[in-house]
């Protein structure tokens, strides 16, 4: 297990939902340089199950009363879509730092706004876009920025897995659960476009922008058969590379994820696995220069413990963000947006132009 450190960055985690049980409580329990100081749920008998399990330091009903703790530094938000902005704009003016579960809003106009606090309180603000914390894409990201040069064609895809659930309840914890949680009004998995869009585009145009940079343009097209659907996405970058994404939720078949990117001075194929195994991507980097292909073990594959330590060296240390910030989380809700009136109209959508909701 990593050594703590003896400065640790004392977290709050608001939600004790799913991605929180699966994810959050254990990454701060081990991460190196943070603890988990306060979980906060509304829920009384999914909150006091957690802290028994998790033993923080003091849990909360009330996420007022969780920003008003001095010894508070900064939270995770793991609650539904709808409510992250409000909540990281209530712990932005309680001057605590936050890490908030992708996507980062549902909103073009709610996500500026963010930004625009971010700003003027100077504090750090992270979305959880953990796979840039997957060691097989830090090493796809340091061959682009130090040796690939000019890129030529990025392809990304994301396919989710008709047998997903099987796979992940295998591996996870068994999710404990309450009646008394709070959800947004109505039902957030109705429309199906914009879930899926939410729930796994976001993931996608951020790994695509991590690698490529800017998207100034899509042009979108939807498959819907057999409860199927397939979204094929010509992308345009502003460094000139043709980009084309593939989100398709599910496939018939295995977790199908990955990304292949041509340069100057070399190429790179990449295989990303189910993230609930927490096993790097399998990335293979050619090395135009000695006609060699190189791939990195990447063994410590837990990215969202990995993801919470970097944004705690950001606070404590301020090592630069590696992270995607809030302007990265904007680009994301920006390019689903973009994707989704791309498809109503059937024409291309310039990000720059977009406004509304996914
Ligand atoms: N990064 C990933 O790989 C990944 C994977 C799965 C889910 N997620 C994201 O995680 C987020 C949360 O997902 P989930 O399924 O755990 O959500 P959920 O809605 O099931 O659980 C959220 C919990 O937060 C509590 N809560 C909400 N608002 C509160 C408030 N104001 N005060 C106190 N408690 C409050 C609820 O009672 C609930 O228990 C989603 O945005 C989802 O997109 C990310």
């Amino acid at each position: 297990m990593p050594k703590k450190e003896d400065r640790l960055l004392r977290v709050g985690v608001l939600g004790c939902g799913p991605i929180a049980q699966a994810a959050h409580f254990e990454s701060c329990t081990k991460a190196r340089n943070a603890e988990l100081y306060a979980i906060c749920d509304v829920a009384d008998d999914l909150r006091e199950r957690m802290a028994a399990t998790y033993a923080p330091r003091t849990s909360y009903d009330d996420y007022d009363r969780m920003l008003a703790d001095p010894e508070l530094e900064a939270v995770i938000i793991a609650t539904s879509d709808a409510f992250h902005v409000p909540a990281a704009r209530r712990a932005l003016e309680a001057g605590k730092h936050v890490l908030c579960e992708k996507p980062l809003g549902v909103t073009i106009e709610e996500t500026r706004e963010l930004a625009d606090l971010v700003k003027q309180t100077g504090l750090t603000l992270q979305v959880g876009h953990m796979k840039r914390f997957d060691p097989g894409l830090e090493a796809a990201k340091a061959f682009i920025d130090t040796e690939m040069g000019e890129l030529q064609a990025l392809k990304a895809w994301y396919c989710d897995s008709t047998h997903r659930y099987a796979m992940t309840d295998a591996v996870q914890p068994l999710m404990v659960t309450s009646r008394n949680v709070r959800k947004p009004s109505g039902d957030p998995k109705a429309d199906k476009r914009r879930y899926y869009m939410l729930a796994h585009g976001s993931h996608l145009l951020d790994t695509a922008r991590y690698f490529a940079g800017e998207i100034t343009e899509v042009s979108a097209r939807l498959s819907e058969r057999f409860g199927a659907y397939c979204w094929f996405v010509d992308v345009s970058f502003a460094n000139g590379t043709l980009g084309h994404l593939d989100l398709t939720v599910a496939i018939r078949g295995d977790w199908h994820e990955g990304f292949t990117i041509y340069g100057e001075h070399g190429s790179i194929f990449a295989r990303t696995l189910n993230p609930w195994y927490y096993k790097s991507s399998d990335v293979e980097i050619f090395h135009e220069k000695d006609a060699t292909t190189r791939r990195v073990l990447g063994a410590d594959g837990h990215f969202y413990r990995r993801q919470l330590e970097g944004f705690a060296d950001v606070i404590l240390h301020g090592k630069p963000q590696t992270g995607a910030d809030v302007i990265d989380g904007l680009a994301s809700v920006q390019g689903m947006v973009a994707i989704a009136r791309s498809v109503e109209t059937g024409k291309p959508v310039r990000l720059a132009d977009t406004t509304g909701a996914v």
